[in-house]
This record gives structure tokens, C-alpha cells and sequence, in this order.
């Protein structure tokens, strides 16, 4: 069966981006291929994280994972720092990489433009990435959009390591969703929705509260005209809503638009599938809050399964590039 690996980062409350564009096709794969899904805590850590809010939001996240329906007897949820494995291979994949396809990185320009501080982290951040990824063979990444540079980048690596010390890496793929890999911030359309917005305006948190998602959604910046149309260039705003509205419902964006014929109902109909799509996975994460033990068991076993797959290839990897045996 085919290996399925992907991450999520616990660095903010995980929004509706996050989903459309990921943990709603981890849900799918895991009938399907041999899945194996984590929270990156160390990744979050690349910049500046208060410490008791990264710890809560390392078990939210993984509590979210589970109220989306990830069932653990089906497939691997673990959290990344359990498996020290991780951050062994991200080194031999520092080694791997070059300063120059690290600076290429449009995520480390973004992340690092205007900021006060920038750890030597977030630029071999997409290191540990590809360490993650290259652990388990996997031979698929189910990501949004903006992750198909470094799953280029995880590539390169794989085959340049592969062909310096022996066939050692599968090289993996990217599975990107055809609708919802980018969905853009409701207030500012041209940015992607993001755990890090300037306004949360713009972001739908998957576990906010129906009523503020709706006001959110109806209050989302469009243009000007008054034509429903699907053009990610020229209507950003109104393109936004119709790629929601068709991941939320499996229509096609294009097709969608041809229904309406003014702003007010595609808001309406929009707002009226989110929070039909969210309040499942609402309610079921408020039963896995009442028991935290439950999820903490989940991850002890998850990282023991993910443990079992990791140690054998860092070890192959370890000894191709000339290490001794332990
Ligand atoms: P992260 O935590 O930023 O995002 C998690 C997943 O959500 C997707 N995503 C979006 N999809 C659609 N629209 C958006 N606005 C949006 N924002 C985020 C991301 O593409 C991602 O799939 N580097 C990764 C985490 C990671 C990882 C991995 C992923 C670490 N190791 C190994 C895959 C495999 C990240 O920061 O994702």
C-alpha cells in the first residue's frame, strides 16, 4: 500500500485553509493508503513560540486531526518532537542541501521580511521538512499550494542523496487539491489565509463560533462590480468566496458562478456550507476535550508506531553516508 505522509504546524489555531486545503484529504487518504500524519511542534518552534501556548496547541491540533476524522486504529497521528529520528535526518538533510536552494525559498522571504528576529531554524526549516517526509517512504504529501516548493526542494534532496550514497529515499510526490489549495484571506484576498494574519477578520478559526464565522464571511471583502464571475486575478474577493463555497460543497468554482448573480447570496450560500461543514468536527472536538488522557494516549501510541518506521531508515541513512552503527 501506498505511504501517505503529511505535517501541520501547531503555531496557531488551525483555520479553515488548513482544511480545505489539507486535513480534509488526510480524512480520505487514510482509507486508502497506509497514512501517517503529525503535528510539527518543532517546526512551529522556527519562530518565536510562548511555551505553554505551543503545548496547548500541540494537543488542539492533534485533537482537531481527530474530531476531522482521523481514526487511529486506521492510520499514524503523532506529534514530531516524540520521534527524535526527525530531528537526526533534518541534519544529514542540512548536509544535502545547499545555502542557495535554501535562500530560494519564498516561505523563508515571507516569514523573514520585516521581522526583528530570524533564527537559523526557519531557514533549514524545509530541511526538516524533507526529513520528515523521507523517514516513512512515503510516496505522497497531501499539502496546499504553498507547500509545493519545498516538496520540490524534499525531491532534489531525495535523488541528490539517493545518487551520491545509494538508493536509500523514495522520492515523493505532492497531492494538491484541485479546489481549496489556496484559500485567500476575507479581508485581504490577494494574501493566503493564514495562521499568522494581521486582522483575524480574514480567518476562519475551525473552531470558532458559527455566528462569528458567518459575519466573518458575509462582511469579506469582494469589488466593486456586481458580476459573479471566477477570475483569481481580476476578483480575487469574489473567486475566494466561490473556491470556499466549491470545496465546501464538491462544485466546481466556475460552474458555481454562473448561479448567481449578485454578492449578497453567494455570501449567504457561502457562510451557510461553512458552518454546516465545521459543526460536525465542532462537536466532536468538544467531546475529545473532555478527556485529555484519551488524545494523550493516541499520540504515545502513534509516535511508537510512527518510531517503528523511522528508526530503520535513519539508520539506513545514517550508515550510507559513512556513520558508525550505534
Ligand atoms: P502549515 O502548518 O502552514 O499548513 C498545514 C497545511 O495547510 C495548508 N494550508 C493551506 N491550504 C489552503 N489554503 C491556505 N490558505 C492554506 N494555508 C495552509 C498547507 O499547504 C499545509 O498542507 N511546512 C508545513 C508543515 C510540514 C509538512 C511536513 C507538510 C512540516 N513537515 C511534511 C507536509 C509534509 C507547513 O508549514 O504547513
Amino acid at each position: 500500500m501506498a505511504r501517505v505522509f503529511s505535517g501541520i504546524q501547531p503555531s496557531g489555531d488551525l483555520h479553515l485553509g488548513n482544511y480545505l486545503g489539507a486535513l480534509r484529504h488526510f480524512a480520505l487518504d487514510q482509507y486508502e493508503y497506509d497514512c501517517v500524519f503529525c503535528i510539527v511542534d518543532l517546526h512551529a518552534l522556527t519562530v518565536p513560540q510562548d511555551p505553554e501556548a505551543l503545548a496547548r496547541r500541540t494537543l488542539e491540533a492533534a485533537r482537531v486531526h481527530l474530531a476531522a476524522g482521523l481514526d487511529p486504529s486506521v492510520c499514524t497521528l503523532f506529534v514530531q518532537s516524540h520521534v527524535h529520528e526527525h530531528a537526526e535526518l533534518s541534519w544529514l538533510m542540512e548536509c544535502t542541501a545547499s545555502v542557495g536552494e535554501l535562500r530560494r525559498m519564498t516561505q523563508f522571504k515571507e516569514k523573514s521580511t520585516d521581522q526583528e528576529f530570524v533564527s537559523g531554524a526557519l531557514f533549514t526549516y524545509p530541511a526538516l521538512m524533507a526529513a520528515d517526509i523521507l523517514l516513512y517512504a512515503s510516496d505522497r504529501v497531501p499539502v496546499g499550494n504553498d507547500q509545493r516548493q519545498h516538496l520540490e526542494l524534499t525531491r532534489d534532496l531525495a535523488e541528490r542523496f539517493n545518487h551520491r550514497f545509494g538508493a536509500t529515499f523514495v522520492v515523493p510526490a505532492a497531492a494538491v487539491p484541485r479546489v481549496g489549495a489556496r484559500i485567500m484571506d476575507l479581508q485581504r484576498p490577494t494574501a493566503k489565509m493564514s495562521k499568522s494574519a494581521t486582522s483575524p477578520q480574514g480567518t476562519v478559526g475551525l473552531l470558532e463560533d458559527p455566528a462569528s464565522i458567518a459575519r466573518k464571511i458575509r462582511r469579506a471583502v469582494t469589488d466593486a462590480e456586481v458580476e459573479v464571475r471566477y477570475d483569481t486575478e481580476a476578483k480575487p474577493g469574489v473567486s475566494n468566496l466561490l473556491a470556499i463555497l466549491g470545496a465546501a460543497t464538491g462544485e466546481d468554482p466556475v460552474e458555481l458562478a454562473g448561479r448567481y448573480h449578485r454578492y449578497g447570496p453567494l455570501k449567504a450560500d457561502c457562510a451557510d456550507a461553512v458552518v454546516a461543514l465545521l459543526e460536525p468536527i465542532q462537536a466532536r472536538y468538544a467531546e475529545l476535550a473532555g478527556d485529555p488522557a484519551g488524545t494523550a494516549a493516541v499520540l504515545a501510541e502513534g509516535a511508537a508506531k510512527a518510531r517503528a518506521v523511522a528508526a530503520p531508515m535513519l539508520e539506513k541513512a545514517r550508515q550510507a553516508v559513512g556513520l558508525l552503527p550505534r
